[in-house]
């Protein structure tokens, strides 16, 4: 297959979220152009809503308002759909409101654990009802106190919680992390002068002045590093041609795919390099090549956390083994992605298996055949189908839709690869 054109992945997640949740907060209109429309960012708007935020409807293109609008008591449960960032930066935020509200979400999202962030949370003061670990729960916040946290994972919602909290609660909190995981939050916070400073390698908020006032912002969202790793993926698995990737983040924290690319023998060229609301952007550049396995230590992990699919996809087309350290959080993503990584690998006749924390990976040249369960998990459905551009392949997914979570244009985009 040759691979060619020009394409533009949405706009990313992760800076969605936030910057919706930061303008839903500022005191006076906000205007954010580049927003996902995809059904996670909905939820966080929906949920916004419910709380009271006045936001124009988040379309294709166009630029979304976020009006002045203090916070109020929800009249209903607040529905978080399918999404882990809504549900639990929304925690973070509402444990600085003096009012009671209830989270709930999908039957994917009820399974996911939540107690990551209500722990420090409720150290920080916040009432908090929960049946075991998970949603339902209800939050009911108010007067805060200070936080210095030693997080026993590297995760940018459990930081990202507690810094809003610390933000709308007007407390100062310290976060130290096992390894860096992605810094968004903080960039923004910086972006918008919130009192954010990095202090012997801890994240430290101290809130600038009471109450903490957000100004409103005008700010463009870099397209997703993780949507164009499926299309950096599908490039580097053509025969030939060149593919070029623009308006990408490339944001440190979010690059280790990258990384790993190049250590399997994948050189993705950045070009255009510049500067898009405190983060990183470039256009990237992808030419085919022959991939040899590596190995993925557990420091590098949440740098490519939500790639480790895409990349188990690429191992399996490499010359040699690669195995991935550590990766037990991803039998608590959208779906047990561990597991069915390494099963859907198998399904297709690949060979792979978690072994303990560790997922296993070894590479091969037949053609991938065979039916992959997605479990409605949208990366599980976008790492299977570039392995279906392979030339000989036939993999049927057993559903396609989930994708509208991260990528609504997903298919089309990747047959404009090969068009
Ligand atoms: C995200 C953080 C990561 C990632 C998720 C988005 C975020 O989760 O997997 O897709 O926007 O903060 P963890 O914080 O659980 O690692």
């Amino acid at each position: 297959m040759k691979v060619g054109g020009i394409v533009r992945p949405p706009g990313d997640k992760s800076i969605s979220h936030r910057v919706l949740m930061l303008a839903a907060l500022a005191r006076g209109t906000s205007e954010l152009r580049g927003l996902l429309t995809g059904a996670d960012v909905k939820s966080t708007a929906r949920v916004l809503r419910q709380l009271g935020a006045t936001i124009s409807p988040i379309r294709e293109g166009g630029p979304v308002r976020v009006a002045r609008s203090p916070l109020t008591a929800p009249r209903s449960p607040l529905y978080c759909g399918n999404s882990g960032t809504t549900a639990r930066l929304m925690v973070g935020i509402l444990a600085g409101q003096r009012f009671a509200a209830t989270l709930t979400g999908d039957a994917s999202l009820r399974r996911r654990p939540m107690r990551r962030v209500t722990e420090p949370l409720r150290q920080m003061g916040a009432e908090i009802t929960e049946r075991g670990d998970g949603l339902p729960l209800t939050i009911r916040g108010g007067r805060l106190r200070g936080l210095t946290y030693q997080s026993p994972v590297a995760s940018a919602q459990v930081k990202s919680a507690i810094l809003f909290a610390g933000l709308t609660g007007n407390v100062p909190v310290t976060i130290h992390e096992p390894y860096r995981s992605r810094d968004h939050t903080e960039r923004l916070f910086a972006h918008l002068g919130l009192g954010i400073h990095e202090r012997e390698g801890a994240i430290v908020l101290e809130p600038p002045n009471r109450p903490a006032a957000i100004p409103p912002f005008h700010l463009s969202v870099p397209g997703d590093p993780s949507s164009a790793a499926f299309l950096v993926a599908a490039a580097v698995l053509a025969e030939e041609g060149e593919l070029l990737i623009e308006n990408v983040g490339v944001n440190p924290t979010r690059t280790g795919f990258l990384v790993v690319l190049e250590r399997m023998g994948a050189h993705v060229e950045r070009v255009n390099l510049r500067d898009e609301g405190g983060e990183p952007v470039a256009d990237l550049v992808v030419r085919p090549a022959q991939l040899k396995g590596t190995e993925v230590p557990a420091s590098e992990i949440p740098t490519l956390v939500d790639e480790v699919p895409v990349l188990a996809v690429l191992a399996s087309r490499a010359r040699g083994a690669t195995v991935f350290r550590e990766v037990g959080e991803l039998r608590v993503k959208e779906s047990n992605r561990l597991e069915l990584v390494a099963a859907n690998l198998r399904a297709v006749g690949a060979r792979a298996e978690a072994r303990g924390s560790d997922l296993h990976v070894a590479g091969g040249d037949r053609p991938p055949r065979g039916r992959v369960e997605t479990a409605s998990d949208h990366r599980l459905a976008m790492a299977f189908a570039v392995l279906g551009t392979l030339p000989g392949s036939d993999v049927k997914l057993s559903e396609k839709k989930s994708v509208a979570i991260s990528y609504p244009s997903f298919f089309r985009d990747l047959r404009t690869c090969f068009a």
